[in-house]
């Protein structure tokens, strides 16, 4: 509606006034994550991936989505890394009978019999790691399900043998103290993007949603 809100069909436009619009942001990284509880305490964790950039950028016709391109999880060859910097054996090969590798942890916690926590996200080869430093933040360092969730986040994934982290959250002390332990520390920009929900000790449910997105929390 916009670009055509100067289109005037009476009257010839001049080429040289015609110029490229403003495209659309970029995509963001490909995958999302929903953390539910329902008010009987239902917990649902889901994970759902196009992988890259418009998955596979194949439209199902008549349906209106996207395929994924869980075929990059494959492992082309050993030792061969994929889109995430990740190297997939021969149990990843493109073979009959073999998976994709895959790093999506929709994660449902709980404490005894009962639910504790809902926790997923985005970001690839990082899931993992900002799944398992959200519930450690809960459960070692005792902070709120928001807290945990804003907190910084690191990863390390074998290969490549560097810590990334994101930009200025280490201190140039602990980066320094970090080198010369032999560490390789790369800053970057944002670790996933966590969904969480923590059941506390009240009973009542806290949502953090990632300060990193426009990620949303909602009670009913
Ligand atoms: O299954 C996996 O591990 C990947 N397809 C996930 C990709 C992903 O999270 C991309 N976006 N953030």
């Amino acid at each position: 509606k916009t670009r055509m809100s100067d289109f005037n069909a009476e009257k010839a436009t001049l080429s040289s006034t015609v110029k490229a619009g403003t495209p659309a942001p970029k995509e963001t990284e490909q995958t999302t994550h929903f953390s539910i509880v329902d008010a009987e305490g239902n917990a649902v964790s889901i994970t759902t991936t196009l992988n890259g950039g418009y998955g596979s950028k194949v439209v199902v016709g008549g349906a209106g989505f996207l395929l994924n391109n869980e075929m990059d999880d494959f492992s082309a060859k050993p030792g061969v890394p994929n889109m995430f910097g990740l190297i997939g054996a021969e149990a990843n090969a493109i073979e009959p009978g073999k998976r994709m590798l895959s790093s999506m942890t929709p994660t449902i916690v709980e404490r005894g019999d009962s639910l504790f926590m809902v926790v997923g996200t985005p970001g690839g080869s990082t899931i993992i790691t900002s799944v398992f430093q959200t519930i450690l933040n809960v459960v070692e360092h005792k902070r709120s399900m928001q807290e945990a969730v804003n907190a910084a986040r690191f990863h390390h994934q074998w290969r490549p043998d560097t810590i990334f982290v994101e930009a200025k959250t280490l201190t140039p002390t602990v980066k320094q103290e970090l080198e010369k332990m032999g560490h390789t520390i790369m800053e970057r920009g944002n670790i996933g993007r966590v969904d969480a929900i923590l059941v506390r000790t009240d009973g009542k449910l806290e949502g953090g949603a990632d300060i990193r997105g426009d990620d949303t929390a909602l009670g009913y």
